[in-house]
């Protein structure tokens, strides 16, 4: 049986003949491919500085470094999210709490963002960065979280790993209108892909400078960052302490040509929700919705089920719907259930509206060489398992 899958790259000839080009030429890493990469996101997101890294989860440790994140400090995320984006957090030596969601949009909850403010204000815990994840491609509310982050004094990181191609109120997502730093995966199940890969974008030339620093060692060879004298056309110094995150030429020359067909691939996971929305209105499941005035870029389409009108259980709709070929998902198990969290004294009940999420959500496939074929097969397996 051969089973659709939840999401999948489309890799065409042109994206080949682009990495086989600089498989033969003289840089296979350090050379002038991921700058190429770099600049297709400036233009694309309006941002005025890009780097490229090696992944979205080195890219969330070195926004949080050079925001100054460290030990003492709070970092706050959603629990529905992969792991990364709490992770760097503690990379960072800090302290991780959550922000529940939303029980329309399953982004973090700006109202319950202020609450927790308040309150921290008052305990002395305020964060000194906030993590909002664009969950399924999904914008989270930025204008409000921007204007705590003015009121409260903490910084932000949009976590945009499922949000390329998106817009907030017309704007591209990565503008970093409401943020200081916005981050992107493309892992090969994301929009656009570079196998693996990430990238951080923003506005502020001295994030972007330590930024860039970090993702090489800590390394410069820009004289006027150095201290002392040059001692000639070798030499080079490490100023800080970084890492080996480089994107190598291959993955940014695959991202380059992928670039260019960002458009396409979201009018096409477009057209594939809007069927999706009309083909599955009748069953008893909560469709996604779509916070007012935003675009979303559509990584994932997620469904909740309805479970009192369905005879079965959430894990055996998910089990059937396996079983039959149909390579559903579920994103994510909310973080702060996740042992290692567990063992920093969370539980289950802390944020209750992400375990109630998590208790009934699925994610059908989603990408955008999808047939309507496949997707029709996906609409008739899972309305014959809920029909029972
Ligand atoms: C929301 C979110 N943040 C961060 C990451 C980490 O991305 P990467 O695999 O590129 O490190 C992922 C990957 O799934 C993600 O979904």
């Amino acid at each position: 049986m051969k089973v659709i899958p939840y999401g999948k790259q489309d890799i065409t000839q042109l994206d080949i003949d682009g990495v086989v080009k600089v498989l033969k030429s003289d840089f296979l890493t350090q050379g002038p491919k991921v700058p190429e990469f770099e600049k297709t996101l400036t233009d694309h997101t309006g941002a005025e500085y890009a780097l490229a890294v090696n992944s979205a989860t080195s890219a969330l440790h070195i926004a949080c470094l050079a925001l100054g994140l460290s030990k003492g400090d709070w970092l706050w995320t959603t629990p529905v999210t992969f792991v990364a984006s709490a992770n760097c957090g503690l990379y960072c030596g800090a302290k991780v709490d959550f922000v529940d969601i939303d029980e329309a949009t399953y982004n973090m909850c700006p109202k319950k963002l202020e609450e927790k403010l308040i309150e921290a204000k008052v305990n002395g815990t305020l964060p000194k960065v906030v993590v909002p994840v664009h969950l399924c491609g999904q914008p989270c509310d930025m204008q409000k979280i921007g204007k705590l982050a003015k009121e409260y004094g903490f910084k932000v990181i949009e976590d945009a790993s499922h949000a390329i191609g998106g817009k907030y109120h017309g704007k591209p997502i990565g503008n970093c209108e409401y943020s200081d730093i916005t981050v992107f995966s493309f892992h090969p199940v994301k929009i656009v892909t570079t196998a693996e890969g990430g990238a951080v974008v923003t506005n502020n030339k001295k994030l972007a400078d330590k930024m860039s620093l970090l993702r090489s060692h800590g390394i410069t060879r820009d004289t006027e960052q150095m201290e002392g004298e040059s001692h000639g056309g070798w030499y080079y110094q490490q100023i800080d302490l970084g890492f080996n995150y480089r994107m190598t030429e291959l993955q940014a020359a695959l991202g380059v040509s992928q670039m260019q067909r960002l458009d396409e691939f979201i009018e096409a996971r477009h057209k594939l929700a809007s069927r999706y929305n009309e083909l599955l209105k009748a069953l008893p499941i909560v469709l996604p919705y779509q916070l007012e005035n935003t675009y979303s870029g559509l990584h994932l389409y997620v469904i909740r089920l309805d479970l009192e009108k369905i005879s079965l259980t959430h894990k055996e709709v998910f089990d059937c719907l396996r079983n039959n070929g149909v390579g559903v998902n579920l994103h994510y198990i909310p973080v702060h259930t996740q042992p290692y969290y567990e063992k920093m004294g969370f539980s289950e009940n802390d944020f209750p509206e992400s375990v109630r999420y998590y208790n009934t959500a699925i994610s059908l496939p989603m990408f955008h060489t999808m047939t309507y074929e496949q997707q029709d097969k996906v609409v008739q397996i899972l309305t014959e398992v809920i029909k029972g």
